[in-house]
């Protein structure tokens, strides 16, 4: 299979493509379109640089010419899916500038999608990474892929543009497009200023867990790896224009994970600082997954051991999460203005 990843030097996109290489080897031809904004890390992937089936792009998904290049494919002679994982996806940096999610997470998508018309019908699949924030909040009961959308803050907002954009291209031009909506992703190479990865990094050099407001909202968490095999599934097993939940199935308060957290890097509960809490903040956070389920595909993976197995992670790969907090200066400093010093909600 000849793949297009978009956000391949991201957390998932990295992890995807680990897992393509892993399951199918020679057999799979990767190229990995990505801007590198602060988030891409080119060396994510760096033990597949040089290989003849994959082929590392620096580009945008809102520029036309990066992206026919991208759909070139690795030798020329093209791709049979893309998987679009590129997007702003920061909610706090969404509050900060929301003219790029616009940009990269609506446009971006739609500059992909007109080119995907230029390659139908050999196009075999369109994977639209969406999520679980589409939805909004939910304070009981799990949303389905049949609810409205009720996004409501500018990462989730242009989120669910990217989404029906997509959804819509399946429907007008007939795209081989498939949605997937995933809940709370964690695992290796999540980028530091998530809560997963941020709170163990800062447990591990003693430092304050800026907990949000009462710490009691509410997130499904999902095993980046089980993600992967989740996408993976539908780009084999999937119906064309469809929207299919992906979720964990593992809720908790915010201040349930923190406290685990805490247990797996042995440190005290002191540590967590509760602060002002987000703007706009979503309650809770829930799936239906029974369409994903009817279809064939249920995520497999241990909470407790996928979590261990992510902190140790984060405990072994020091070098690469203390290299992205120092470069992060300007951004930590917003959020110590926002966050930091704030004790009463900011609206
Ligand atoms: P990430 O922020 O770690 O990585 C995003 C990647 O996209 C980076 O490598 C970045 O350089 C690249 N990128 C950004 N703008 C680009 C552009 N204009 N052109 C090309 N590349 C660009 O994100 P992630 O957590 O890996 O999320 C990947 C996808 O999964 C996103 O679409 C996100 O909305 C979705 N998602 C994430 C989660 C989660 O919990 N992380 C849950 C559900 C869905
Ligand atoms: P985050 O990882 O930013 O994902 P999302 O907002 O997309 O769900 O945040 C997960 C939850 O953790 C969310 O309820 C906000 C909360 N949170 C904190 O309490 N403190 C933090 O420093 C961060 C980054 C998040």
């Amino acid at each position: 299979m000849r793949y297009l990843v978009t956000g391949g030097a991201g957390f998932i996109g990295s992890n995807f493509i680990r897992f393509v290489f892993k399951k199918y080897g020679d057999d799979a031809q990767v190229v990995n379109l990505d801007k590198l904004t602060y988030a891409g890390i080119r060396e994510n992937l760096a033990e597949f640089e040089g290989k003849k089936n994959y082929r590392f792009q620096q580009g945008d998904i809102a520029n036309p010419e990066d992206v026919a290049k991208a759909y070139e494919g690795v030798d020329g002679s093209g791709v049979d899916v893309v998987v679009n994982f590129a997007a702003e996806t920061h909610v706090d940096r969404s509050l900060l500038e929301a003219g790029t999610f616009i940009q990269t997470d609506v446009h971006g998508v739609l500059v992909l999608l007109e080119e995907a018309r230029k390659h139908a019908p050999k196009l075999r699949r369109f994977i639209q990474i969406s999520t679980d924030e589409v939805y909004g909040s939910i304070d009981s009961g799990s949303f389905r892929e049949t609810d409205p959308l009720n996004p409501r803050n500018p990462y989730s907002a242009s989120k669910a543009g990217g989404d029906r954009m997509a959804y819509a291209y399946g429907q007008t031009y007939g795209l081989p497009v498939i949605v997937t909506r995933a809940s709370n992703n964690f695992g290796p190479f999540q980028y530091p200023e998530k809560l997963i990865p941020l709170f163990v990094t800062n447990a591990i050099d003693n430092l304050p867990l800026p907990l949000y407001g009462d710490g009691k909202n509410v997130r499904d968490w999902l095993f980046v790896d089980d993600h992967c095999a989740a996408v993976d599934f539908l780009i084999e097993h999937g119906e064309n224009h469809e929207v299919y939940n992906i979720g964990g199935g593992n809720e908790l308060e915010n201040r349930e994970i923190t406290d685990r957290i805490l247990e797996l890097t042995n440190r005290p509960k002191s540590l967590i600082k509760p602060v002002a809490d987000r703007q706009g903040h979503d309650r809770r956070y829930s799936l239906d997954t029974q369409k994903l389920a009817n279809r064939g595909f249920k995520c497999d993976t241990d909470f407790e051991r996928a979590l261990e197995l992510t902190v140790r992670w984060y405990l072994d790969n020091e070098p690469w999460w203390r290299a992205i907090k120092e470069k992060s200066a300007d951004y930590k400093a917003w959020m110590e203005k926002n966050y930091g010093a704030r004790t009463s909600r900011p609206h």
